[in-house]
């Protein structure tokens, strides 16, 4: 039988760890899985916060029964309808006739969207502030459209003070021990839950903006995400992380070095620039071979840090393939607040340090702190001199910002 944890006495983490999907919106690496996180509040009346996704109905309907055992269910609150919390709810309703789905307005016409067949009964339709009375627990929402779908929300319990934010402050990977933040090693989660926000959420700073003004007056004592770790003990570092991460702002001095080579000459260049970096007191660099580390990684390494290099060989008078939809991805969210380096090889006829420039030409926010740096085949002498001086300006750039 699943063993069901407790989040505190009234409140039981009924989550699912999925290890078997390799990727999330069938894209991300889970390298590490991922969780489903639902939350029982066994109450006078009892509610469920999330579901969980479909291929994961079955140890969650288990969960709940050796929970309740033959109980009804009351509500389930459906903060986000993407198909990872809502896809197992079909089935919660077959087996639990009487439940209530409660959620905003376009919640509610997402999940018909979906394919679920509810009839107005079925419903129960909240907006900012609403309370939804449980006997001892009382329910509170806030809206937080677009983070990071149109209906997504968080739910608030006024009584336990905690917050079940969704999306917002989860990360990847399953909860393997404790399921809190003063429960294990939180490193690898704060590392995941960074991931999560630059490949998920990070396009929409000025939202994430709007719920972090909601909550700032907000007494939290939990943080239950609907993915991953559960924070009570670090809840102010969560929150200067999302604030920076909102605004772009890179959380450390460091320089991710970003390149596409075929044939190693712009390889060299990488090496060149972090060597130099290195040898300028830039403790943090991070050089990355575009066809090899996934572009999850990568995002969540430019979010961490100010300093960044992007270098291209030209394929087809044009950026490399594998380079090509991370420019696109980062142009896409609007990236910012990051100095730039350019970098490249034209061998024969260019197009690859072209399109970085229009890439960094796109994007008003990033500072260009040279000329490209463009070889033709073997880096010369003089090409050498040109990374050492950027990789000059770049360490003298970070270290001026040294407080
Ligand atoms: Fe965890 Fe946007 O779904």
């Amino acid at each position: 039988m699943y063993c069901c944890t407790k989040v505190n006495d009234d409140i039981i983490w009924i989550g699912v760890n999925d290890r078997k999907t390799p990727r999330f919106e069938n894209y991300i690496p889970l390298d590490a899985g991922v969780t489903y996180n639902s939350y029982l509040i066994i109450d006078e009346k009892i509610c469920i916060i999330d579901g969980v996704e479909a291929g994961e109905g079955g140890e969650f309907y288990s969960k709940i029964e050796a929970t309740i055992g033959n109980s009804k269910i009351d509500y389930i609150v459906v903060n986000h309808v993407e198909p990872d919390h809502s896809g197992a709810i079909k089935g919660l309703v077959k087996l639990y006739p009487e439940i209530k789905i409660v959620g905003n307005v376009k919640t509610i016409m997402m999940l018909k969207d979906l394919g679920l067949n509810l009839k107005d009964d079925q419903v129960v339709v909240v907006k900012e502030k609403d309370v939804l009375d449980l006997g001892k627990h009382k329910l509170t929402f806030y809206m937080m459209p677009m983070v990071h779908w149109p209906e997504s929300m968080s739910t608030y319990d006024m009584t336990d003070k905690i917050l079940f934010s969704n999306d917002a402050f989860g990360s990847f990977g399953t909860l393997d021990g404790g399921i809190f933040d003063d429960e294990v090693n939180n490193e690898f989660f704060e590392d995941e839950m960074r991931r999560y926000y630059s490949n998920i959420v990070g396009k929409y700073g000025a939202p994430v903006n709007g719920i972090m003004k909601k909550l700032a007056n907000v007494e939290i004592s939990v943080i239950a995400p609907a993915h991953g770790l559960l924070w009570r003990k670090n809840i102010p570092e969560v929150f200067k992380k999302y604030q920076l991460w909102a605004n772009m702002e890179a959380e450390k001095e460091g320089v991710v070095i970003l390149y596409a080579s075929m044939y190693g000459h712009t390889a060299e260049m990488a090496e060149v620039l972090g060597r130099e970096l290195g040898n300028r007191g830039i403790t943090d660099v991070i050089i990355y071979d575009c066809s090899k580390t996934d572009q999850s990684y990568i995002f969540s390494s430019i979010w961490k840090y100010k300093g960044l290099m992007i270098g291209s060989c030209a394929h087809n008078n044009d950026i490399y393939p594998r380079l090509q939809p991370v420019l696109h991805k980062l142009a896409n969210y609007g990236l910012k607040n990051r100095y730039l380096g350019i970098f490249g090889n034209m061998m024969w006829n260019g197009g690859g340090v072209k399109g970085i420039c229009d890439f960094a030409a796109s994007l008003p926010g990033l500072e260009v702190l040279t000329e490209p740096i463009e070889a033709k085949g073997a880096v010369t002498p003089l090409q050498r001199d040109k990374l050492i001086e950027l990789a000059s300006i770049m360490a003298e750039k970070l270290i001026a910002e040294r407080k």
